[in-house]
């Protein structure tokens, strides 16, 4: 047989045979249902698309806070063990910069999504979309970017602007 005619054949026989592959499929897996799914489905955009129902307040997210973040991010968010959370507005371009969520991350949905998502360090994704909320108030009340008794959801939430917004640079804009 030449090779194009042994060609030929192998891909003959391998045709034959999909439907048989198929047919012994290990059958793993089942489909995932919408509701999987949804818990899956977390990204939040910058413009707040995403957000959840609910809402929180800065009084509400300092009880949670005091319970299950301070003893990695320390008294009102002022860091140690772990990172600060507080603090750092206006050090960005000096030669000691302080980083927070406050002083350099750009968009506040995106301290929504990061607490809902990662934190607790020991119990990602343990806390209520509320808890959320009241969280990211109270973080951001100390960090002088929302006012004590503004209640976060997921309207006002996404109006909230960032000091360090217009720090970023788009490098590929047309993309
Ligand atoms: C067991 C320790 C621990 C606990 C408890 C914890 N965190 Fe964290 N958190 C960390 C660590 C470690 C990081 C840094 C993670 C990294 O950089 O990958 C972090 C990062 C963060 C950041 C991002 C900081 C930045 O500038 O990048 C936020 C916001 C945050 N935590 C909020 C919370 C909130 C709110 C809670 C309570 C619900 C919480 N954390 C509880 C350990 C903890």
């Amino acid at each position: 047989m030449s090779t194009p005619e042994r060609a030929l054949l192998v891909g003959t026989l391998l045709l034959a045979a999909l439907p048989a592959f198929a047919a012994e499929s290990p059958q793993l897996g089942t489909p995932i249902t919408p509701a999987e799914m949804a818990a899956w489905d977390l990204s939040i955009q910058p413009d707040g698309r995403g957000l959840p129902a609910g809402s929180g307040t800065a009084a509400a997210g300092k009880a949670i806070f005091v319970e299950k973040c301070q003893a990695c991010h320390n008294e009102e968010g002022k860091g140690q063990p772990f990172d600060r959370l507080v603090g750092g507005q206006g050090t960005l371009a000096s030669a000691a910069p302080v980083k927070t969520i406050g002083s350099f991350w750009p968009y506040a949905s995106t301290v929504f999504d990061y607490i809902r998502r990662a934190m607790p360090l020991v119990a990602p994704q343990s806390l209520t979309n509320d808890e959320v909320y009241s969280l990211t108030a109270y973080l951001l009340s100390l960090n002088g970017i929302i006012k004590e008794r503004d209640v976060m959801n997921a309207k006002t939430l996404a109006k909230v602007k960032m000091p360090n917004q217009g720090g970023f640079i788009i490098k590929y804009p047309e993309k």
